[in-house]
């Protein structure tokens, strides 16, 4: 049987039922599974500074990559320097083929502004597309009360979409228990989250959050768009 036919035919039926397991519990099985063909995907966000913390905690050597657009905020690139200091770890930067100046000189200046989903597309999907090649699994931050399109994920499921498996170690935890385990473990993590910003992108789509407001309501404001594609099943 070829290596293709072996993975195509994977799917949740063979992965194990993780829905009872503890958010360590789904990384602890990633790492021994996958080993070094296994990476948490990480923005930085609340979520992924206790991926990172919970990963740390269970193995001295783990992989982390993020989407680096070009355009995260300073207090980001800040906290990935801190973060690579705390754990002694070098996070996996993956960019974009084209430089900002380089996007602008093809496609017109602030792309973003007329079409966010071709420059999400460019700065974040092809250069998730091209790390996950080099994968057997990935960890995300992902969790089911973020939005309808993320009410369904699983604790470990196939990736149907870039053909690996995709662990939400997280996908049950609420926006408390977060807090409640970053507080707890003294974990470091971005201050603008100080500053109502819940949900932390890129800097030209990414607002605080008014009193009330959903806490996804500051990523690509005044547009339909609500998830920039790297967690959508085509
Ligand atoms: S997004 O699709 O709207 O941008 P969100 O910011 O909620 O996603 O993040 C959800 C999860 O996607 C994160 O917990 C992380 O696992 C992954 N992710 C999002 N942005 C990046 C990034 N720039 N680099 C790496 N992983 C990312």
């Amino acid at each position: 049987m070829t290596e293709l036919a072996i993975t195509s035919s994977i799917d949740n039926g063979d992965l194990p039922d993780a829905e009872n397991w503890t958010a360590p519990e789904v990384i602890e099985w990633g790492l021994s599974e996958y080993g070094g063909e296994i990476a948490i995907a990480s923005s930085f966000g609340a979520e992924d500074v206790v991926l990172i913390d919970m990963a740390a905690k269970l193995a001295p050597r783990f992989r982390v990559f993020t989407l680096d657009t070009d355009f995260l905020f300073p207090e980001t690139y800040a906290l990935i320097d801190r973060i690579e200091q705390r754990h002694g770890i070098t996070v996996e930067r993956t960019r974009a083929e084209f430089s900002p100046i380089e996007q602008a000189r093809a496609l017109g200046e602030a792309l973003w502004t007329r079409q966010p989903d071709v420059c999400c597309n460019l700065r974040k999907v092809e250069p998730l597309t091209k790390k996950l090649a080099e994968l057997k699994g990935w960890i995300t931050g992902i969790r089911r009360d973020q939005s309808p399109a993320r009410a369904n994920a699983r604790k470990i499921e196939w990736d149907a979409r870039f053909g690996l498996v995709k662990l939400n170690p997280l996908a049950s935890w609420n926006w408390s228990d977060l807090w409640q385990y970053i507080k707890a473990n003294g974990v470091d993590y971005n201050p603008l989250h100080d500053q109502n910003y819940p949900s932390i992108g890129c800097t030209h789509c990414t607002r605080p959050v008014l009193p009330g407001e959903d806490p996804r309501a500051g990523r690509w404001s005044g547009t339909a768009k609500t998830e920039c594609g790297l967690h959508v099943q085509n």
